[in-house]
């Protein structure tokens, strides 16, 4: 019997490859390097791995009359044409819960970094700035007791409540549908967007990115933050409107953001945010660590082998029925 055709749009950990390879003909894009889209690249395919968000368009499944399965390595798959894949009963598989402490974890982090300075005390300190004990410089805000509004609470958004009452915050959530079960089991308190805004000290974002949610922080949400605020995006970039973001983080109507992620990623460059000190920039590694990272392959592996054979894919996002 022929082996499946295979295309992986990153480099994945050998052993992941190896699996892969017994059962299919794997051809992986072997840079970290920017992939051109990927209809471009390869042959018609059986199953798709994507690994860096890249685009998988209506123009490409058409290129591949036999696409089965695409497996997404992460939880988000907005990147993927959900509509296409249904029309063609093609499945999408993708890796939920198993990154979500891993990202609150990089939510406080970021959070934290950004309330007490700790980039730019970095860079004072190597650039031989430190030459005596200074009281009066990189003045922070304080996290504890603080209160955190949190935009999305779902996995992550659950997970980052729980880390924040350790600091002894007060929680404020905003999700379209509420749960009175999380209010009573943390003590979390829902808000509508406006109030959350208005009185949180720190707002972190865990959204989805859907057309509701694309430019949802724009500048009138900016506006109705405390001036002392900061905004933690970790969700997807185009949730934030980043030039009425420059402007608010420009004219001090925050205090500061940390950003994992960008609109586009990477940013250009010369952006205009990357010349801001009140601004954290980390290259989208919400979910990055040793282990994290290969519980999301080894779960990516199975959802395409299982597709590429017809089955029920162990963690789908778009399951097509299954014949008899
Ligand atoms: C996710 O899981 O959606 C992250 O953004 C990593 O791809």
């Amino acid at each position: 019997m022929s082996k499946f055709n295979v295309f992986i749009t990153r480099p994945v950990r050998e052993e992941i490859h190896a699996k892969i390879a017994e059962e299919c003909e794997v051809d992986m894009w072997h840079t970290s390097a920017i992939l051109p889209p990927i209809a471009e690249k390869i042959p018609p395919l059986d199953g798709l791995m994507t690994y860096g968000h890249e685009l998988v368009t209506p123009e490409m499944i058409a290129t591949s009359p036999n696409l089965k399965v695409v497996s997404v390595v992460g939880v988000g798959y907005d990147h993927v044409h959900v509509e296409a894949c249904r029309e063609r009963g093609i499945a999408i598989g993708h890796t939920p819960g198993v990154l979500s402490d891993t990202t609150a974890d990089m939510t406080m982090a970021l959070l934290l970094a950004a309330s007490r300075n700790v980039v730019p005390a970095d860079k004072h300190v190597q650039a031989k700035q430190w030459l005596y004990y200074d009281p009066n410089i990189l003045w922070g805000y304080d996290v504890h007791h603080a209160t955190l509004g949190i935009v999305g609470m779902g996995r992550i958004g659950y997970a980052v409540a729980k880390r924040a009452l350790a600091f002894d915050m007060r929680v404020l959530y905003y999700k379209r549908e509420r749960r009175h079960d999380w209010e009573e089991e943390l003590g979390v308190e829902y808000a509508d967007m406006e109030q959350l805004l208005q009185t949180s000290d720190f707002v972190t974002l865990h959204v989805p990115l859907t057309e509701e949610t694309t430019h949802m922080i724009s500048k009138a949400e900016l506006e109705l933050m405390k001036d002392t605020a900061i905004l933690v995006n970790i969700a997807r970039g185009p949730v934030v409107d980043h030039y009425a973001l420059y402007d608010a983080l420009k004219e001090g109507q925050i205090a500061g953001a940390a950003l994992d992620v960008t609109e586009p990623e990477p940013l250009n460059t010369d952006h205009p945010l990357l010349g801001l000190d009140n601004l954290i920039v980390a290259p989208h590694l919400g979910s990055a660590t040793i282990q994290t990272r290969m519980k999301m392959m080894t779960m990516a592996m199975e959802n395409l082998l299982a597709g590429l054979k017809g089955e029920q894919l162990p963690y789908a996002a778009l399951q097509p029925n299954l014949s008899p």
